[in-house]
């Protein structure tokens, strides 16, 4: 009788060395695929050329590469069981990209990206064409490894979408080349907002470092900043979307970083004001940060060089394959 061959989804992701790493993209992206290794072939990449859609320096470009890396191996990526590589060691991204420029992106559609809109506000004339088509070169990422899940947090859902359109536009003009992917997100944490600001993302890209936790932030900085935090009027602890941002958004990272669940802490502060609860969330982020540096500080460049280096072989041989066939069906090379 003949054997089924099980074969496992494979999973993409990734996260640009373009700024200090947050507790958002570890909520939002990086603790969703630390889980997924064991039930699926996951392929977590470094994505430095969508970092240089904006201007970077380029030995810190280089050493941002080195220390995410080392932040997905201390948050539990494991090179044995997942993919770990740099997009610009595998050029088949650029190449795919340029096709689907060509073939499978629209205009109409990226003038319909959020995050374009936002990023360039109201310089968009002078902002770079790269900044522009970007989301492309993401479906790109996505689409050379016939990725079915996409975990990501909120902000990057509608690139997955449109990674869909274009395999989906792709494939009805030349066969079925690309799998069309999913996109995943958690169902709290998936936008972890400014400690400072509760209506706007925390962002590695913010200006003001206040806004955000960095996984690699003094310890005792992290906690100054917990208790800097803005709450909002009245005097209760609830989680309240609406009502109360900012402290919904102060409970969800306890919950998620700590070991209580939002119903339980709102039950355990009831009559105990914000202080009380700041100071608390701020111990939970720090045991969260000491436990997280304790294992980054045990890894050192030359280990992540390494790792990137395996990875780079194992990415380029799935990639490699996947334009061999996009090249075929379009006639070149
Ligand atoms: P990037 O580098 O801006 O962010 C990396 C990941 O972190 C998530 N994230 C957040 N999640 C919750 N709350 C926040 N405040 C928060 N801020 C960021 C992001 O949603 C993302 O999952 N274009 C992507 C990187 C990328 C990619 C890909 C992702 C390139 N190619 C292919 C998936 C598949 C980006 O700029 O993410």
């Amino acid at each position: 009788m003949k054997k089924e061959i099980e074969t496992k989804k494979i999973i993409f992701s990734g996260i640009q060395p373009s700024g200090n790493l947050n507790i958002g993209n570890y909520i939002g992206a990086i603790s969703q695929w630390v889980n997924m290794q064991e039930k699926y072939d996951c392929i977590f990449s470094v994505v430095d050329y969508h970092a240089i859609t904006v201007k970077q320096n380029p030995d810190e470009l280089r050493r941002r590469a080195i220390e995410v890396t080392k932040i997905y191996l201390a948050a539990g990526i494991d090179p044995e069981k997942s993919i770990i590589f740099k997009q610009s060691d595998v050029a088949a991204h650029t190449e795919l990209a340029w096709i689907l420029n060509c073939y499978g992106a629209r205009i109409a559609d990226l003038n319909k990206m959020t995050q374009f809109k936002d990023k360039s506000g109201k310089n968009q004339e002078s902002a770079s064409v790269g900044l522009y088509a970007y989301p492309v070169l993401m479906a790109a990422d996505i689409l050379l490894y016939d990725a079915e899940i996409v975990p990501v947090g909120e902000d990057q859902k509608q690139h997955v979408e449109l990674a869909r359109d274009i395999a989906k536009r792709f494939n009805g003009e030349y066969g079925e080349i690309f799998v069309v992917p999913q996109v995943v997100i958690r169902k709290d944490g998936a936008r972890i907002m400014s400690l400072l600001d509760a209506s706007k993302k925390m962002s590695k890209s913010d200006s003001n470092q206040n806004n955000c936790i960095t996984l690699l932030d003094d310890i005792e900085v992290a906690r100054k900043k917990i208790m800097r935090a803005v709450t909002d009027s009245g005097i209760d602890i609830e989680y309240d979307l609406e009502n109360k941002p900012a402290l919904s958004n102060l409970l969800t990272i306890y919950a998620i970083l700590g070991t209580r669940e939002i119903p339980r802490l709102v039950k355990d502060y009831k009559g105990k004001g914000y202080g009380d609860f700041k100071k608390d969330l701020a111990d939970v982020v720090v045991k969260f940060l000491t436990d997280f540096q304790t294992k980054y500080n045990k890894i050192s460049d030359e280990d992540a060089l390494i790792i990137l280096e395996l990875g780079k072989e194992r990415a380029a041989k799935i990639a490699n394959e996947k334009m061999e066939k996009v090249r075929k069906a379009i006639g070149v090379g």
